[in-house]
């Protein structure tokens, strides 16, 4: 018998989880649905099966994968867990049976040994095969229809530990481009593997380079040529957690390092530059320019993601992300990563018109808080698009005690200029037990949605979302299905 959830902040209001797949045909939208929006959004979030007996953190709820299917001027939900091992193993338990992020000093003996995987960071199509990611483990395929677990994917035995959740596709060519880190272990040797896989799903280039430390590598940039990962000082150790310290924590005074590698090239070729210590776990977009690489991104001189070294905490008023740009000199003439603020909003999760993701963009949407104090934990309650050329922000808040996930680009049928299209989140209203997936005009948020589709019980909040246009090449296979 499953046993009622702890009172914990990841765990209530917005977050609660609800525990159930559900299968909605025909939504009820207010307001007019676009026509020319035929595709799918996915989105996948942290919803636990069971209560770990100890803790809880917001990276650890099993993921659940929800589908919107917006076809013939209509719109049906999907949402399904993704049946890990360790999903399986604790359903038929009847409890939880592994610890926080998979510690096994607090995991059950019958669990020894098995991966702890979630699937519950990232949602990704590629090659026509849907990918359920969480930065520790390899892909699990997902139908891409029916959202069953099909399995996991390891490109032909390069993968079979750490897979990032922010691979890289790049619809210029069709490639994904990933990597992961902690590849040896938490006491074994930092390295990062790097990843490219053709658009058939092959793999065509998988090499390792030593990291510094073992930061946590959440994310990296992609541009025409080059690949740059971020070593930022938030650090795994343990170590220091043997000693009874933290074993994930923020390092005062240590520096960032970015590790800059030709995108096809070799190991060898490592530029490495070094900035203040940054946090930093996801870009807006990067690209080459003018003898420069830009890459614009969500970051903060510190993180309350995770405690300092001395198990002392930041508040995240102190370390509010904000819109970034860091310049590279390609010349070589300088080392220096110029950095500049281009929008000083508390935000979560920026992201490009992805179609022209390793290309120069210029418009940019985000969650944001706005009159909420820590989105983490009240709900972000505003939607942001910049415009990074003019410098205007265009923004829409959603009430005080709003919930919005992140704000995502979806292209309109036929479109090929960048942000011809809509915007689309999930949102919780204030003070109410449903959702709404909130549809903008993508260059006029503030005008508010055009549409929003009614979901009638409440959608825990999540994580990362994406959305296939059905007239794109990532997008098209899914409907070749239905058809
Ligand atoms: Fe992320």
């Amino acid at each position: 018998m499953a046993q009622p959830f702890k009172d914990h902040p990841y765990l209530t209001g917005h977050h609660q989880p609800m525990r159930f797949e559900a299968d909605a045909p025909d939504l009820i939208v207010h307001g007019e649905l676009p026509d020319d929006l035929h595709g799918v959004f996915y989105r996948v979030g942290g919803e636990p099966l069971y209560d770990p007996p100890e803790g809880y953190h917001w990276f650890d709820g099993d993921g659940m994968v929800y589908g919107f299917f917006f076809e013939d001027g209509r719109v049906s939900m999907r949402n399904k867990w993704v049946r890990t091992e360790k999903f399986e193993a604790e359903l038929k338990a009847g409890r939880r049976l592994f610890g926080v992020f998979g510690n096994p000093m607090e995991s059950d003996p019958s669990v020894q040994g098995m991966r702890y995987n979630t699937g519950n960071t990232n949602i990704v199509l590629h090659g026509g095969k849907l990918l359920a990611l969480m930065e520790g483990a390899p892909p699990i395929e997902m139908d891409p229809r029916s959202l069953s677990t099909r399995e996991y994917l390891d490109y032909g035995g390069t993968v079979t530990g750490p897979f990032s959740a922010h691979p890289k596709v790049d619809q210029f060519n069709g490639e994904m481009l990933s990597f992961g880190w902690m590849i040896n272990g938490p006491m074994g040797k930092p390295e990062i593997r790097y990843d490219i896989i053709d658009k058939h799903g092959q793999i065509v280039r998988n090499v390792q380079f030593d990291a510094p430390y073992m930061s946590m590598v959440h994310t990296f940039m992609v541009t025409e040529n080059w690949v740059i990962f971020p070593f930022n000082p938030l650090e795994t150790n343990i170590q220091r957690f043997m000693q009874g310290g933290p074993m994930n924590a923020w390092v005062r005074g240590r520096s960032s390092k970015l590790a800059m590698l030709p995108r096809n090239g070799d190991t060898d070729k490592i530029r490495w530059l070094e900035m203040p210590g940054r946090h930093m776990f996801h870009e807006l977009n990067a690209w080459e320019e003018d003898g420069k690489l830009i890459a614009d991104v969500a970051a903060a001189n510190g993180t309350a993601l995770f405690p300092n070294e001395d198990g002392s905490m930041n508040t995240h008023k102190d370390t509010a992300l904000e819109l970034r740009r860091w310049t590279i000199d390609l010349t070589g003439a300088t080392d220096e990563v110029k950095e500049e603020t281009l929008n000083d909003r508390d935000i979560q999760f920026p992201r490009p018109d992805d179609r022209f993701m390793t290309r120069k963009t210029r418009h940019g949407y985000a969650n944001c808080n706005l009159h909420s104090t820590d989105g983490r934990v009240d709900g972000m309650d505003a939607a942001i698009h910049f415009d990074t050329t003019t410098g205007k922000e265009d923004l829409y808040h959603f009430g005080d005690g709003a919930a919005c996930g992140e704000l995502i680009f979806a292209p309109r049928v036929g479109a090929t200029d960048e942000a011809d299209g809509y915007a689309l989140t999930l949102v919780h209203p204030a003070n109410s037990h449903h959702t709404e997936l909130a549809i903008f005009q993508a260059r006029d948020i503030a005008a508010g949605p055009i549409a929003r589709v009614f979901i009638p019980y409440r959608i825990p909040s999540g994580f990362h979302c994406n959305y296939y246009t059905a007239d794109g090449p990532l997008g098209a296979p899914v409907f070749e299905q239905a058809a």
